[in-house]
Order: structure tokens, then sequence, then C-alpha cells
């Protein structure tokens, strides 16, 4: 992390976990333990019919809600979409694109991916765009090469300013759920290559700027160590982030205070 120059966040990416019922009783809990800090911003990304809920409940742990999926279209006949315009009239300030839960099983493709960040910055949402390897590719050392693809595709036609909005998650595919966390070395040396790629495409001081999460069995335990680096500037926790106490604790690992 490096606080001095971006933001650190820790986003909760609930998946298709949580009833409506759910969202009070974690949000008493979670207020029990995390630290009242303005250093960490908090992020809760929940499934759509949670976000009500959340938007109302939440603030009291200083909880900033988030999105898990957008249209790329801002209107219309599309049954079951919800569009960034909707999005941002409910109050929601973060989305995530481009997981690979979406990729993999909604066959997204890059250039969708890219639609829907634009779409999002458009509204003032802040996209949370996931990107990482599989083990096949990390084996043949190809991780490199794909990440720098994947960011490249999805920030295609997205100037410096809109660039200002934007939040790049490194999740390997091979870590998420499975309990195998990348090591504090194999994250930092992706989320570098990740700030390399972006001064290239944007500058030093965009690059210095944004700020770039890792994801992927980061839990109470690993998570300080992972958020040690200097260019992972917080984390996107699964799992981890339906349990009140260990969400807290990996706030904590931050280093942030009660102020
Ligand atoms: P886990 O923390 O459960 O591995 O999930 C990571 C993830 O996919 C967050 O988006």
């Amino acid at each position: 992390m490096n606080p001095k120059y971006r933001k650190t966040i820790i986003a909760g990416n609930w998946k298709m976990n949580m009833l409506v019922s759910d969202v009070k009783p974690f949000v008493e809990e979670l207020k029990g333990y995390i630290p009242k800090t303005k250093t960490c911003e908090t992020v809760l990304c929940v499934p759509a019919v949670n976000i009500a809920a959340m938007l109302k409940l939440g603030k009291e742990a200083r909880i900033v809600c988030g999105a898990q999926d957008v249209s790329k279209y801002d209107k219309g006949a599309y049954t079951g979409e919800i569009s960034a315009s909707q999005l941002a009239d409910a109050g929601v300030k973060y989305c995530i694109v481009g997981h690979s839960e979406r990729r993999e099983y909604h066959n997204e493709s890059d250039m969708l991916v890219n639609a829907k960040t634009r779409a999002l910055i458009e509204k003032g949402i802040c996209p949370i765009i996931c990107v990482g390897e599989s083990l096949e590719q990390r084996e043949m050392g190809l991780t490199m090469a794909h990440i720098n693809y994947q960011v490249r595709a999805a920030l295609a036609g997205v100037d410096v300013t809109m660039l200002r909005h934007c939040v790049i998650a490194y999740e390997p595919i091979w870590a998420i759920g499975t309990g195998k966390t990348a090591t504090s070395d194999q994250a930092e040396e992706v989320c570098r290559e990740i700030r390399l790629i972006i001064r290239d495409m944007y500058g030093a001081r965009a690059a210095r700027s944004i700020s770039i999460l890792y994801g992927g069995s980061m839990n109470a335990k690993n998570a300080a160590e992972l958020l040690a680096q200097p260019d992972v500037d917080g984390g996107l926790i699964g799992g981890a982030s339906l349990k009140p106490q260990d969400f807290a604790t990996i706030i904590s690992a931050t280093g942030a205070d009660n102020e």
C-alpha cells in the first residue's frame, strides 16, 4: 500500500450469498469489530436484491455499497439486466466487472468487460476491473502476457480522466475460493506489472494514483502480509467477507487505526 498517493480499499464480494434479512445482523456484528477509520474505504459488493438494505443499513458501519454486475446498455428491452444509470440512481458507488466467474459461466468477453467499464464510468460508478490468469496459463509462463492483454482490453477508449474512477483487482483464478492464496511475492509481482502497464498507457502520475487490489483466498490470517506489499492497495474478498469478524480483521490489517 502507499496511502500517500492512493486510496486503500477493502472490498467484499458476497457473490450469490446472503438474504435481505441477513444484512442487518451482518452490519450490526461488523460494527462491533470494524475500526473507525478514514484511511481505508470499506466496500461491499452485494447481490442486487440486497443493495437497498445495504445502502440503508451499511452507513452505520461506514460501508460503501457496490454491485456485482451491470448491463452494457443504458435502458430498454433487456429483461433481467440492470443499467449503470439504475445503479447510480440507487446510490451504488462501485461495481465489479470482468470477474472470472462471469467470464467463465456467462462467457463474458474482454469487449463486453470494456463496454461495462465505460458504461459505469459514464454514470459516475467506479468499476472494479478484475483480471487474472488460470493455473494453466501460470504454469506455461503466460501470466504477464495475459494480464497485459486483459488490462489493455478492459481500458480501451478510457482516457486518463476516466481512469481516475477505476480500480483494478488482480485475482488469479487458481486462488479464488480454493484456499490457495498467491504468495505475497506473487501478488506483488503481478500488481507491480499492472502498475507498469498503466504507466505505459497513461503516464507515471496515473500509475502512482490508481488503486490495485489483490483477490483470491485473502483471509484474516494472510491479509497483513499481502497488504504490506507496496503495489497491493487493498483486497477483493469473497468467502471471508461473509464473516463480519474476519472481514473486520482484514480491514484492520491495512493498518487502519481507530480515529
Ligand atoms: P475468495 O476470497 O472466496 O477466494 O474469492 C475471491 C473473489 O473472487 C473475490 O471477487
